[in-house]
Order: C-alpha cells, then structure tokens, then sequence
C-alpha cells in the first residue's frame, strides 16, 4: 500500500483496443485497479481482458463508440454491471485526420475528429459526473488525455491540434466547475509516441528532422507514460485538479 497504489479503484478507459487506453490497462490493472475497457473493436478488448485476468488482474470490456450517446450510456451501465461505480474515467479515445492544413480538411474531417478528440470527452464526463453523484461516491477523478499540441503549433495536424488546444482549456474549465462535487480533473500531455494515430508523421521521411527538436533525441515509449498516469489515477495526485502533465523528453521547451 502506498500513494499509488490503486486496490479497489474501478477505472474506466475509453479506446483501450490499441496504443495508449491498451497499455493504460495492463498497467492500471497490475496497480489494483478494476480496469473497464471500451473502444469500437471489442476483439481486441476481449483479448486484453484475458491478458489481464491471466497476469492476476482484474478487467472487463465493453462495445464503445465514443461519439454515440446511446453507447456511452451502455458503456457506464456495463462497467457497473461489472464492478459497480467508476471511480477514475480516463477519456483516452482519440483520431487524426491524416496530414492535413485548415485548407485541406473537409467538415467530415472536422467532425470527425473534434467529435471523438473533444465533444465525447465532455460527454463522457458529464454522464459520469451524474453517476458519481447519483451513486452518492463522494469524489471522483477525470483525466483527460490531451498532447503537446495543445499548445505548439505544427503545419499539418489540423483539426487534431485544435480539438487537443480545446481539450486542455476544458480540463481546466472542468477542474474549477467540478472541484465543487470533489472531481478532480487533468490532463495528459505526451509527446510523440509510435501508435496509428502518430504514425502518419513519425514513419515519414521528415521524422530525423522532427526528432532533432527533441531535447533528449528520442520519441517515447509506453513505459514513459507508466509514472504519470498511476501518479493521476492515484491519490498520489489529491492536491493536483487542473493541471496538465507534460510527458515529452522537453519537446515543448525545445529552443527556437
Ligand atoms: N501517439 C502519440 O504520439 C500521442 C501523443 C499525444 C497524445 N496522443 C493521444 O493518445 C490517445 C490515444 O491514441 P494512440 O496514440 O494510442 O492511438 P491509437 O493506437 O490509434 O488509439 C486510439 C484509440 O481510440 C479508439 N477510438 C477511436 N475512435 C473511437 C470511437 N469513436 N469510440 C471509441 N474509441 C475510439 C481506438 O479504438 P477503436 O478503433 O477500436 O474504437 C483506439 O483504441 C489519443 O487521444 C491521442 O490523441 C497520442
């Protein structure tokens, strides 16, 4: 038992199929946490959920499309179902549109991505902050998981870049309004990892160049995202709502 220690936590994570939710799970669930998985492909959630139960954890998956009211409902009522109330809600589920300018992008594009990136994630924690009060928990804990650029610009990454801008003002936003049901709320930052949705830019022929603006030359792993979310997921975080934890080998304050 310690400050990070997670036993008896049901914690919740949207777009637990591939990349980030995935390896939230494995780690959150070796934690002690119950871990709720959703996303779209329920195969590859089966497949985690039997990972986890055979390593000695415990976690459930559920069907989830992040921009479906209907299915966010479901999504809630089977991860009580499972394990009764979720204490942490981790809004991980996010896409690109591929390398696209303002110029580019069509409203397909637009509402694709700030539809899964940004309006799911206030959904989502709007249905949960009604159950954790109708559940009468007492305090809750949402994070959001944003990326460095929510406030760096780079050409090409429109509308991704603005849904992130837009994710990290409303967990501040949130964070305030919240504090009053005892919800903290904050944001993940990370930096350039290899998953789909980054892939576009870290395989192309640009990407040495890219990494150069990385003051420790390299793009990061998983295991670099372990500390921080048991850290935010944990009451090792109690004293921290609002905040956004940059997790970039100091992309962010690359000199000019
Ligand atoms: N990789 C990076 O360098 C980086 C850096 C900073 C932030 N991030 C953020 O990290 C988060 C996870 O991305 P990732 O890099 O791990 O990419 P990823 O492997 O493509 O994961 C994205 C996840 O989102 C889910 N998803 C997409 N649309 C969904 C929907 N409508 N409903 C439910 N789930 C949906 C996908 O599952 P299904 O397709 O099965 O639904 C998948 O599990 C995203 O918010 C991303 O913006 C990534």
């Amino acid at each position: 038992m310690g400050p990070f220690d997670l036993t008896g936590s049901v914690i919740a994570i949207t777009g637990a199929s591939s990349g980030f939710g995935h390896h939230f799970g494995t780690v959150l669930a070796a934690g002690g946490a119950k871990v709720v998985l959703g996303a779209r492909r329920v195969d590859k959630l089966n497949a985690l959920v039997e990972s986890i139960e055979k390593a000695g954890g415990s976690a459930s998956a559920s069907a989830l499309d992040v921009r479906d009211k209907r299915s966010q409902i479901d999504f809630f009522d089977a991860a009580e179902a499972a394990f009764g109330p979720v204490n942490v809600l981790i809004n991980n589920a996010g896409v690109e549109a591929g390398a696209k300018t303002y110029m580019m992008i069509d409203e397909d594009d637009w509402d694709y991505v700030l539809d899964t990136n940004l309006k799911s994630a206030w959904m989502m924690s709007k249905l949960y902050t009604e159950r954790v009060l109708a559940h009468g928990l007492g305090s809750g804990n949402i994070i959001n998981i944003s990326s460095i650029t929510d406030t760096r610009t780079i050409k090409g990454q429109f509308p991704y870049a603005v849904s992130k801008g837009a994710l990290t003002r409303m967990t501040q936003v949130m964070a305030l309004e919240a504090s009053k049901h005892k919800i903290r709320v904050n944001a993940l930052a990370p930096g350039y990892i290899l998953t789909d949705v980054s892939r576009i830019l870290l395989e192309s022929e640009a990407s040495p160049e890219f990494m150069k603006g990385i003051p420790m030359r390299r793009y990061g792993e998983f295991a670099d995202l372990d500390g921080p979310i048991l850290l935010l997921a944990s009451d090792a975080s109690r004293y921290m709502t609002g905040s956004v934890l940059t997790v970039d080998g100091g992309h962010v304050c690359a000199s000019l």
